[in-house]
């Protein structure tokens, strides 16, 4: 369709047709089921005959035949004949499952986000999905949140990577193209930093904070080109998200020049009342349209109030009709007018979804994904053979729940017992089942207490292998928490197998960081798993016996104690900092009882090689100023070491963080190799944003390069913005 036959569709339409397609219901409405539960009370929908045949998209339908079958309907009864857009939470994968996004971040590889997304959009696109609830931009400081499960860590620059890696994964370079399907990067803004790390809680962020930290990820996925955006349920700065004119309208449209169209998340226009941001759903409706909203997700405060709003002249036409456009010109783009099915086909869902292509992508990742935090020499496993044989058991050990939120349907994956037993010969693993982990939303977070035959079992094994681990639907959306910790039966189980003299290997489902300081001691190695997907066990698998090296690096750190939190690497300095030489051990800030470094950093992982960092050098000539170091594999296993580069600015108008990730790479080194890394220092690494704007200061910073957060060379430096002469912001 042309712009022309757009705008004459939008002017033969009615106001009640208008507010139909600014709205978004759920194929239960519709007389069918979603792919995924809802995520939402029941608001009340109550849809006049008026609307529903004019309604514009659909959340959650999940399947080619109910697409098609919901679609065709619609266009019966639609006057207009405009299709439906079928919108779905397509995060980590739809029937290959991938791992959880805060996984994917730990392999520090934004092709492993983009491979993932595109062949999601595959999968998806085919069982008739359009747009895609992806990827959550939410910058994450806080493991009490569940939903960090979803988020691609702690860091500005590896969450902005990623996500705009995801984007072009999903989109590719043409929507209309086969397979392809429009993101929506969520949760706009700052959803990722509720206090108390309690789900839908208060956010109050300074702006410079918000410009900094906050926006850059979401910034990314829109400069990816992501063709919608969801605003988020809680406030900033005491204004509901949904209803911020400073958010949607200044900062996204204005600032970005997002033309897109933006969706409420889940009822969020009607929680405005609850929040006490609104008397009714009059005022509800009435400031989300002003502030930016153009379709309305599972509430239905437009088709009831639009008219008497219009009336009123509260809010013109035109706007509304801004509004219909965007969303009109998405569906344009994908070439719904003409065909109004795109991709969805049973035939193509049964050839692309879990191809063993699509698998294999899925176990690299997984394989990629995972962090080996402990290892005294006990991994990767190695066992004498009969009569020796390793033991294997936690609620994890055979258990098929280990995908994570957002998996489309009730799918499992490859246990680690059955990856296992693909690379050791089955009668060599002894498997002792120990029950299933419960929920705290069934009210039984634990496993049953072993007895003392229990731990007989194991006689004939000197290593043992314990999955442990929070029950998936512990995390993600709904699943705060206030302690952190294994369930005191885990942690007693992993207790006396060290004590009766078991090498243990601790094997970590979590959709989130545990508190695992007090079990560590226990443990000779730690392998931090994630909810890994569908082929989980067989990734793990290589891992344990060693058939792949361990590479990934942790997206997010792992607090000492629930008490420190939050605890991230880019913190700010305080006026009083805790120095390691330092003899004044009571005025400085810190807690009298626990580290203030966190157990794990942002960063750290461990390899089955090891990699040594030397001559870190700086080279300013009259076109590029550069960071070089040489990292030596000085074992005799070939490994791959992920390169971190870190800056902190000195002294600036504004405080600047301790440490800033600011580029990193990835290399392979065999036993006894060298290289050197180098990184273009550029000024848009050393500028920050103050007041909204992005600024460069000249002074002195520290460069460092290491093996993580906290572990670097470092140096000072004087720049001054003479050396970017021909580098704009
Ligand atoms: C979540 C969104 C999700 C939506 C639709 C909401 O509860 O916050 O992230 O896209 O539900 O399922």
């Amino acid at each position: 369709m042309t712009q022309d036959q757009i705008m004459k569709l939008i002017s033969s339409m009615t106001l009640e047709e208008k507010a139909a397609q600014m709205t978004q219901l759920a194929p239960v409405n519709f007389g069918f089921n979603c792919v995924t539960p809802l995520t939402g009370p029941d608001s009340g929908l109550r849809i006049r005959p008026e609307f529903s045949a004019s309604i514009g998209s659909v959340l959650n339908c999940g399947s080619a035949e109910d697409m098609i079958r919901i679609q065709k309907e619609h266009l019966e009864n639609d006057p207009h004949k405009i299709p439906l857009l079928f919108m779905a939470d397509v995060v980590h994968g739809f029937k290959t499952v991938f791992p959880i996004p805060l996984a994917v971040g730990c392999s520090f590889s934004p092709e492993n986000a983009r491979e993932a997304a595109q062949i999601a959009a595959e999968e998806s696109s085919v069982s008739g999905i359009h747009v895609t609830f992806a990827p959550m931009a939410d910058l994450v400081r806080d493991p009490r949140w569940g939903r960090v499960m979803e988020s691609f860590g702690e860091d500005p620059l590896l969450n902005s990577r990623m996500c705009a890696a995801a984007v072009k994964g999903y989109q590719g370079s043409k929507l209309s193209s086969p397979y392809r399907t429009a993101s929506c990067v969520k949760h706009f803004a700052a959803y990722g930093s509720p206090e108390g790390g309690r789900e839908y809680n208060t956010v109050d962020l300074s702006d410079n904070e918000l410009y900094n930290s906050y926006l850059p990820a979401y910034t990314a996925a829109l400069e990816a080109g992501a063709r919608m955006v969801m605003t988020a349920f809680n406030t900033v700065d005491l204004i509901p998200a949904t209803a911020s004119e400073k958010l949607i309208n200044d900062i996204l449209r204005k600032e970005r020049h997002f033309n897109g169209p933006v969706i409420s998340d889940y009822n969020s226009v009607g929680e405005l009342i609850e929040h006490g941001a609104a008397e009714n759903g009059y005022e509800a409706a009435c400031k989300s349209l002003k502030a930016g909203v153009d379709i309305e997700m599972m509430s239905s405060h437009f088709c009831a109030h639009l008219r008497e709003l219009v009336n009123n002249g509260q809010i013109t036409e035109q706007m509304i009709d801004k509004a219909v456009l965007r969303i009109l010109n998405l569906k344009n783009e994908l070439g719904l007018f003409e065909n109004p099915f795109k991709d969805a086909s049973r035939e193509a869902e049964a050839s692309i979804h879990l191809s063993e292509k699509n698998r294999e992508a899925a176990r690299r990742i997984a394989r990629e994904s995972a962090v080996l935090l402990k290892n005294n020499g006990v991994l990767p496993v190695s066992f004498s053979g009969a009569p020796e044989k390793i033991g294997l058991t936690g609620p994890f050990a055979s258990s098929p729940y280990i995908l994570g939120g957002w998996s489309a349907g009730n799918q499992t994956g490859i246990p680690l017992y059955e990856g296992l037993c693909g690379r050791i010969p089955r009668e060599c693993i002894r498997l002792e089942d120990c029950g299933q982990i419960g929920s705290c939303l069934e009210g039984n977070p634990d496993i049953p207490a072993p007895d003392a035959s229990f731990y007989a079992r194991f006689k004939d094994c000197g290593t043992v292998i314990v999955a442990a681990g929070e029950h998936q639907e512990d995390t993600g959306e709904g699943g705060s928490k206030a302690f952190l910790r294994l369930s005191p039966n885990q942690e007693k189980l992993i207790q006396q197998m060290s004590h009766s003299g078991k090498r243990v290997i601790l094997i970590l489902f979590s959709g989130r960081p545990l508190e695992i300081a007090p079990i560590e001691p226990y443990c000779d190695a730690i392998l931090q798993a994630w909810f890994p997907g569908t082929e989980s066990g067989n990734a793990l698998a290589e891992l344990i016996t060693g058939a792949y090296n361990p590479s990934g690096r942790l997206s997010i750190s792992f607090p000492y104690t629930v008490g420190q939190i939050p605890v991230y690497y880019n913190h700010y300095q305080t006026g009083r900092p805790k120095r390691q030489e330092s003899t004044d051990t009571r005025y400085v800030s810190r807690y009298l009882d626990c580290p203030n470094e966190p157990l794990y950093c942002f960063g750290y992982g461990l390899s089955y090689s090891e990699f040594h960092y030397s001559n870190l050098q700086i080279r300013n000539s009259s076109h590029s100023l550069t960071a070089s170091v040489t990292v030596t594999n000085v074992s005799d296993i070939t490994g791959c070491e992920t390169v971190q580069f870190y800056i902190r600015d000195l002294s600036a108008s504004l405080v600047r963080p301790a440490a800033e990730l600011k580029d990193f790479s990835k290399v392979h080194l065999t036993g006894g190799e060298s290289k050197t890394v180098s990184f273009t220092i550029t000024k848009e690494m050393l500028s920050f944003y103050k007041d909204g704007r992005k600024i460069f200061e000249d002074g002195y910073f520290l460069i460092m390069i290491g093996k993580n957060s906290a572990v670097t060379l470092k140096q000072k430096l004087y720049i001054t913005e003479q050396q970017f002469k021909k580098e704009t912001l």
